[in-house]
């Protein structure tokens, strides 16, 4: 069956096809017959792409996909990878190679964790829950959002490592704070702040949609004031309505300072893409720093993360861990991160997409996958080790 390369979008009364982050998918695994659709195992991040697309309604697709105005910064996050060439090493023994690393102190069997997304119930009923038994199974940390489907305290009954709780700071301070005695109850091991979004930006798939969570779907760690939803809204984004009203944009860095006041857990700034931005993150005592643009999703235009990686790393100066996230579909993509500095990376769409195409099973094959590319790219540059991935690896465009 030849693939669809997008559902479309209706614009102007006419069907346009939007390729999403770039990508383009390659030729599918033929259908089986009677076994209900594709049943070749993907072998590759756009395949489970593919297969996702097929399984999810189309607003959750949208939803999923999308990034913010012209998609620039989604694109770019891809577009960076691609223009890095490796330097590869050759004659060295890369017999036994290993990717278990720490992460914070914490014990993982890949250098690639999980990012924090709202709303895993689109793609699977179990929501958080059954993406977290994946996490586990791939011997990895996952982040679990703050605007997740099922309550912290279920997520973290289902996993078997280490997890992180993502934070966004309400105006009502009490809520953040809840959250935060909850997470650090529940066994959750760092927070991480996510800086970036004093305002939702605007998404306009989501807007075209008036995309919003069904009466199924809750954010479901709330209770009391903060448990209005983001319900669907006919012209506009609920999300976007629904941050307005409740996330604090008046927010600075007392913020971290105030966070640091009421937890002793580590501290994880997300969202930081500046040298300026990291150098103020560790002198207000944040451990860990994800370079991040929230995967094309805030302001759009903004420096493709791999571009940003250095110039952090260098501000960083080795005093706190520093992650990326934002466009790791390969191996390879993995490879260039760490060789900039990364001490690991984080993995968003395509977790999603396992979690559509295959439940946990699908979750632990995504990360599996790229795993696996991760481990066989570090052989073929001559890198046995994540220790071996220096800058002397990559070459920088321009
Ligand atoms: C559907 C979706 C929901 C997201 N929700 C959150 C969130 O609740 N909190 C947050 O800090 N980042 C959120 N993000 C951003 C991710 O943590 C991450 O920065 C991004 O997805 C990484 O890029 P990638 O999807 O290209 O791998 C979300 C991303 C997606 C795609």
């Amino acid at each position: 069956m030849a693939l669809k390369p997008s559902r479309g979008t209706l614009l102007w009364g006419r069907r346009v096809h939007v390729w999403a982050g770039g990508v383009q998918w390659p030729q599918m695994p033929a259908h089986q017959p009677g076994n209900g659709g594709l049943t070749v195992e993907p072998i590759n991040i756009a395949e489970y792409e593919a297969m996702a697309y097929e399984k999810l309604p189309h607003d959750a697709w949208e939803y999923y996909i999308g990034g913010s105005d012209d998609e620039l910064t989604l694109r770019a996050n891809r577009d960076a990878f691609a223009r890095i060439r490796l330097r590869p090493r050759v004659l060295v023994d890369v017999s036994h190679i290993s990717l278990e690393t720490t992460v914070l102190g914490a014990h993982v069997r890949t250098p690639l964790l999980v990012a924090p997304m709202a709303y895993h119930g689109f793609a699977h009923v179990e929501c958080e829950c059954e993406t977290v038994r994946g996490v586990g199974a791939a011997g990895t940390l996952m982040t679990v959002s703050t605007m997740a489907n099922r309550p912290l305290e279920e997520v973290a009954a289902d996993a078997s490592g280490p997890l992180w709780f993502q934070l966004y700071v309400y105006r009502d301070r009490n809520v953040s704070e809840q959250l935060v005695r909850r997470a650090e109850a529940a066994g959750y091991r760092a927070l991480v702040l996510t800086v970036d979004t004093p305002r939702l930006s605007r998404r306009e798939r989501e807007i075209r949609m008036g995309f919003g969570l069904p009466p199924h779907l809750h954010t479901a760690n709330f209770e009391g004031a903060a448990r209005e939803q983001p319900g669907q809204t006919p012209g506009a984004s609920g999300l976007a309505v629904y941050a307005t009203a409740l996330l604090d944009s008046s927010l600075t860095w007392e913020a971290l300072d105030w966070l640091r006041s009421v937890t002793s857990l580590p501290i994880v700034v997300k969202g930081v893409v500046t040298a300026e931005d990291a150098a103020l993150a560790v002198e207000h005592g944040a451990q860990g720093i994800i370079v991040s643009n929230h995967g094309g999703r805030q302001l759009d235009g903004t420096v493709a993360t791999i571009e940003a990686l250095p110039e952090v790393v260098a501000a960083a100066n080795g005093r706190v861990e520093v992650y990326l996230d934002g466009g790791i579909r390969r191996g390879t993509d993995a490879l260039k991160a760490l060789a900039l500095g990364a001490r690991a990376v984080l993995v968003g769409r395509p977790v999603l997409w396992g979690l559509a195409a295959n439940g946990q099973q699908g979750v632990t094959r995504v990360l599996e996958l790229l795993g696996a590319e991760l481990e066989l790219a570090m052989a073929l540059a001559g890198a046995p080790s994540l220790a071996a991935l220096t800058p002397a690896l990559v070459r920088l465009p321009g």
